[in-house]
């Protein structure tokens, strides 16, 4: 039987893919705005998925499609790929062929299932699926971590979003039944078993559908707060502070710098002792530090939202052991550890206080530590 994506491509192309291959969204469970200070993080991939299909040209031209735009391909010149080139969507495949250097043509097809804004990663999932691909195709070879690193490079340099090295790091790495804790400071990764299932246990992802988008310039003010202490401090980041050297400093910050500083340092430790809770199964306990990672993201860090901060207090109300935003917040989803059993329950505690408040019905997914990138087929 061909595979769906394979028949789109087809249909689209008139010509079966060479390749296909899937990249995953993630969500974090802990360590939250603290991957450009080089913090730990600790997200797992999700089994929604970003799968591409793609085969080589010999005409230096490439054209792109996806199912999410009815199907139609754009139309670029391979020799003219660099930043400035396209526009929308289509920026980030461009990006990740310019960061990798290709100078092919290529029909690419993209099948998007991480839904775009929701703070599920659908970009890093896109640009991961590509790198993968091309990576396969060409055989160049490159490790999962330069692929990372490079598909970041194509959104800080081609798509303009100053985002940090975590949504790829896990969309390639990702291991089913694992978090993933990521030193972001070398990239350097542990797995963490993740076994919710056993424990009865269940994450509840709330997408509160507000629109989040990097670009607007909420996150690289949060990231310059961050440089710039940093450069008051005279250290190299954020991960050499401890509170009691912070403490001591804090005439030397304003007090921006000085909340922002105090969310990466706090929010560190917290990645540690929920590694450490997580080895003892102690999900009471992990609860506890999501919680804390919340108020330190709404109260320190002034990511949060109204959205984001009635999903967390509903589930808590409901019962969640822990609940907190997720990713770069101002909008997209939080998450809720939840009771397995008590999953209907606090779907429609959150959607009743959604409703009480006015906001827009909210959208839940559950995902257990799914598997990172990988080959769909090869011809
Ligand atoms: C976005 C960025 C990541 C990270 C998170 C916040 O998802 O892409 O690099 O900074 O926000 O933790």
């Amino acid at each position: 039987m061909t595979h769906p994506l394979a028949e789109k491509f087809s249909t689209t192309f008139g010509a079966q893919p060479d390749l296909m291959a899937q990249a995953p969204g993630r969500v974090n469970l802990i360590g939250e705005h603290i991957d450009y200070s080089q913090g730990f993080v600790l997200p797992f991939a999700i089994d929604l998925y970003t799968s591409v299909a793609i085969r080589k040209r010999n005409d230096g031209i490439v054209r792109i499609a996806s199912s999410q735009r009815n199907q139609n391909f754009e139309t670029f010149k391979v020799s003219e790929i660099k930043p400035g080139y396209g526009t929308g969507w289509a920026k980030y495949p461009l990006g990740v062929l310019w960061a990798l250097g290709i100078s092919e043509g290529l029909d690419i097809f993209i099948d998007g299932k991480v839904p775009s804004g929701a703070g599920l990663s659908s970009s890093a999932a896109l640009e991961c699926s590509i790198a993968f691909a091309i990576n396969e195709l060409f055989h160049l070879g490159r490790s999962l971590k330069d692929l990372a690193l490079l598909s970041q490079k194509a959104e800080n340099d081609y798509v303009g979003v100053p985002c940090g090295i975590m949504d790829q790091s896990i969309s390639l790495l990702g291991k089913s039944g694992f978090a993933l804790l990521i030193d972001c400071s070398d990239l350097s990764t542990t797995l963490v078993p993740l076994d919710l299932t056993r424990a009865d246990l269940q994450l509840l992802i709330i997408d509160t559908g507000v629109h989040h988008a990097l670009v607007d310039g909420g996150y690289a003010e949060r990231r310059a707060s961050c440089e710039s202490a940093v450069a008051k401090l005279g250290i190299t980041s954020l991960r050499e502070l401890t509170m009691d050297k912070l403490e001591k400093s804090r005439g030397l910050l304003t007090e921006t710098e000085f909340v922002r500083a105090r969310h990466a340092v706090t929010e560190m430790k917290r990645v540690l002792e929920c590694v450490e809770a997580l080895s003892n199964s102690d999900f009471e306990k992990v609860g506890q530090l999501i919680n804390q990672s919340h108020t330190s993201l709404r109260d320190d860090y002034t990511v949060s939202c109204p959205e984001l901060d009635t999903a967390v207090e509903a589930a808590l109300a409901a019962g969640a052991l822990g609940s907190r935003m997720v990713g770069g917040g101002f909008g997209g989803s939080a998450i809720a550890l939840i009771q397995a059993s008590k999953t209907t329950e606090t779907i429609k505690a959150v959607e009743k206080a959604f409703s009480s408040k006015g906001f827009k019905a909210p959208r839940f997914f559950t995902s257990l530590p799914s598997q990172g990138a990988e080959l769909l087929s090869r011809r």
